[in-house]
């Protein structure tokens, strides 16, 4: 019988996902070592490692992703790598990979300074997002109707914003009504999806969207499956745009939160996740 991985799980604050994550582990019997970022200290010329696999799960994305390559350079397979955490933590990077890979994504332009923002955005029309190329749960997002708040907005930024906002990472804004889809891959496979549904054009739980059930459909588990193989994801949430001529991805998640979507979908994420640790934790 092989034995049994060596399991870490990175991790900070526990959240209710990991809370769900540690009772799965238990379920199967396997156990794990909490690797709490808050306490770890990484040597430097320490080559070796006494973990086969890591499960991610840090809320800062800059111990996540130094510590991840930290892991790799050390021949430990982690959930995800260190490689798919830089592209997903920065949303131009990604919007680069799925571009690279066909995957369809609105229309996005990168600029540099103010000048040539305003020009990008006037070339893509109103309205237009702003977003911080690094930056998650809706923050700092804005929506741009016209000249005028271009120009404040941008001035803003210029003036009391730090280096992140110096990269002007302009979005096509896409008609959704105020409802996106997540869906969730795991080892290459879509297994569900919800939709987020909210007073407000950005659709975060974090931000009150209500959780109903997403029927995945072919075209569905299509693009989100390729968006995962684009950015060699292992266990990445998928934010998808319908429109009238097809889905578009939005961006892709790295340490993906499903605390609303277990008893939404009825599918066993937690459960699916650690099969997955354990998986590629026994291969390798
Ligand atoms: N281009 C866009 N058009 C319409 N809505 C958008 C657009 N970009 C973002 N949103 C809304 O804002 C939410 C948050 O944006 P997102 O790019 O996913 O950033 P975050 O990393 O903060 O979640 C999306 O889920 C969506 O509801
Ligand atoms: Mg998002």
């Amino acid at each position: 019988m092989a034995r049994q991985p060596r399991i870490g799980v990175l991790c900070s604050l526990i959240r209710p996902e990991e809370k769900m994550l540690f009772q799965a582990f238990r379920d199967r019997g396997v156990e794990i070592e909490k690797i709490d970022d808050r306490q770890l200290i990484l040597d430097l010329k320490q080559d070796s490692s006494p973990y086969d696999v890591i499960l991610e799960r840090c809320i800062n994305h800059s111990r996540a992703l130094h510590t991840l390559k930290y892991y790799n350079d050390r021949d430990v397979y982690t959930v995800n790598s260190y490689e798919t955490a830089n592209v997903c933590g920065d949303k131009l990077l990604t919007s680069l990979a799925l571009a690279d890979a066909k995957v369809p994504i609105p229309g996005n332009l990168v600029a540099y300074t103010e000048e040539s923002a305003i020009e990008a955005i006037e070339q893509m029309g109103y309205p237009v997002v702003l977003k911080p190329a690094v930056g998650s749960w809706g923050r700092l997002l804005a929506k741009i109707n016209d000249r005028d708040a271009a120009e404040a907005v941008l001035e803003h930024k210029k003036v009391l914003g730090s280096y992140h906002h110096s990269i002007y990472y302009i979005q096509e804004f896409i008609e959704t009504g105020g409802c996106d889809i997540r869906a969730f891959v795991v080892g290459g496979e879509c297994i569900a999806a919800i939709y987020r549904n909210a007073e407000h054009w950005i659709t975060n739980t974090h931000r009150g969207a209500k959780a109903s059930n997403c029927e995945v459909n072919p075209d569905l588990k299509k693009i989100c499956e390729d968006a995962s193989a684009a950015v060699k994801g292992d266990v990445v949430a998928i934010d998808v745009f319908e429109t009238k001529d097809g889905y578009l991805v939005n961006e892709v998640n790295y340490t993906m939160e499903f605390r609303n979507s277990v008893a939404t979908t009825g599918v066993d994420i937690p459960g699916l996740v650690v099969d997955h640790v354990i998986k590629v934790g026994t291969r390798g």
